[in-house]
């Protein structure tokens, strides 16, 4: 009986790296996945709209309203605006990091904005307006400098206006109007070219900081 010869340790080597390759290519994919299905568990879904998440495939590039980077296959824009989706915002949804489009408004979303949405350093647009979000706006959002589009209007978000939004360079268009909101307005930094508009109706912001003076928010 002829004795089994082992595999060169080259080929050892070939075998191991193919089974790393494998292991690791869909790891990104799963991490986008994973964070989706946090999503989908913390929302109700009357209309079915998540239906194929998690069960016509493990891939998130063929869910319904997901949409993939052609290369990389990692989640760059979310499309559930007016989806009648009801339910809480997963923390989860901070690891999809390649993010560009967060579009969730009009859902009646209850809850806090999740703090680990300041780890998504791609996105452009986080638009989370015409829902019911309370609690305070998280500082870690000044985090994000890539974003353009911070729309979360017409929620009962309280609290003070968190200074560290100020430093969002690439900000564009700013709507924190209808809301609950309390303190002082800042006006340095990103937030000089925003109109007074995009903070109306909350009852309790003091109005705009007078420059150079800092914010006022001891009662807030
Ligand atoms: C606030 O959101 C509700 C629910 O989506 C909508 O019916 C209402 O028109 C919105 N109000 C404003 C001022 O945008
Ligand atoms: C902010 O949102 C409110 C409510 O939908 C809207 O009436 C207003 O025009 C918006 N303002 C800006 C500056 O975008």
């Amino acid at each position: 009986m002829a004795p089994r010869t082992l595999p060169s340790l080259p080929a050892a080597t070939a075998i191991l790296l193919l089974a790393a390759v494998a292991l690791l290519a869909p790891v990104a994919a799963n991490q986008d996945g994973d964070a989706l299905i946090a999503l989908k568990n913390g929302l109700q879904d009357p209309n079915g709209e998540l239906n194929n998440w998690g069960t016509a495939s493990v891939d998130p590039c063929a869910w319904t309203h997901v949409e993939c980077d052609d290369h990389t296959k990692r989640v760059i824009r979310l499309d559930l605006g007016f989806r009648n989706l009801p339910g809480r915002l997963a923390p989860e949804l901070g690891n999809l990091d390649q993010l560009e489009y967060m579009e969730i408004h009009a859902n009646n979303i209850q809850g806090t904005v999740p703090a680990e949405l300041g780890n998504l350093k791609n996105l452009i647009a986080l638009d989370l307006y015409n829902n019911k979000l309370s609690g305070r706006i998280p500082a870690s959002l000044g985090e994000l400098q890539s974003l353009k589009y911070l729309r979360m209007e017409n929620n009962t978000l309280s609290g003070p206006i968190p200074r560290e939004l100020v430093g969002l360079s690439n900000l564009m268009i700013l709507n924190l109007s209808y809301n609950d909101l309390c303190g002082t307005i800042p006006r340095s930094g990103a937030f000089q070219n925003i109109p007074l508009t995009s903070f109306a109706n909350n009852p309790r912001l003091k109005g705009p900081e007078v420059p150079g003076a800092g914010g006022d928010n001891d009662d807030c």
